[in-house]
């Protein structure tokens, strides 16, 4: 099966399935209106989200990397009345897109997004005694290892901790000399697969996205 039809059949599935809403949808369409690239999570992947917090009755979610705020409308949707997602977006112009596009999907209330750089916000959730029950990381790859180390300490027994692009078209496999994102994500699934606390599983998907992955993992 070559890449477009991989597209395809996932909009089968959008289709058959009704994945998509109109606030996701808007949120996919404001982010391109604004200039954003497109490279938030599929559809499906999206829901995927959203039933990974529902099945971990997850209450306290961490997403680093906001952009449009897709995946973090996936993530609120599951967390409860009672529960609260925080996301951390280096650029203002994202976030200040994502807060409007959370707003239309009437989960501003449950959701934080915190502006700068994750490595300088990440301490001041600790500082203020933040626990998660998981952790989504979709931001820049090369601090990929630091971003783990952090889901970590701001998590406990069971967190769940899921990361984005572990494929990238292949990349990772062989990297270019200068790819130093390729080489984070390998420097990350080794950390993981190293991390006595660690039970990790990575998984390539092709659809809409091409040929990516994730990696999911659990702490003890
Ligand atoms: N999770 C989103 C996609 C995130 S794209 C979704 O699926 O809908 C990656 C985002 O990370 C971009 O908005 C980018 O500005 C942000 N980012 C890049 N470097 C960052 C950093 N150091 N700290 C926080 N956010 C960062
Ligand atoms: C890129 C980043 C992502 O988080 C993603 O899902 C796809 C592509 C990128 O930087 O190219
Ligand atoms: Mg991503």
């Amino acid at each position: 099966m070559t890449a477009p039809e991989w597209a395809s059949l996932d909009e089968l599935f959008n289709h058959l399935l009704h994945t998509e809403d109109d606030a996701l949808r808007a949120a996919r369409e404001a982010g391109a209106a604004a200039g954003m690239p497109p490279i938030e999570v599929s559809a499906q992947h999206a829901k995927l989200l959203t039933l990974w917090v529902t099945v971990a009755k997850a209450r306290r979610v961490l997403e680093i990397g906001t952009l449009a705020g897709y995946s973090t409308i996936a993530l609120a949707r599951a967390v409860g009345g009672e529960g609260t997602v925080i996301t951390l977006e280096y650029e203002p112009a994202h976030a200040g897109v994502a807060r409007r596009n959370l707003e239309r999907a009437g989960v501003s209330d449950r959701v934080e997004v915190l502006v700068g750089a994750a490595l300088d916000t990440l301490p001041t959730l600790q500082a203020r005694g933040e626990r998660f029950d998981l952790v989504f990381i979709d931001a820049d790859k090369e601090n990929n290892v630091a971003y783990v180390e952090w889901a970590i300490a701001l998590g406990g027994p069971g967190t769940v901790i899921v990361v984005d692009n572990i494929a990238r078209n292949g990349r990772v496999l062989d990297p270019q000399p200068n790819d130093l994102q390729a080489y984070a994500i390998r420097d990350m699934l080794a950390m993981m697969g190293a991390h006595p606390r660690l039970e990790t599983a990575a998984i390539q998907t092709v659809g809409t996205k091409g040929w990516d992955g994730f990696a999911v993992a659990v702490l003890r």
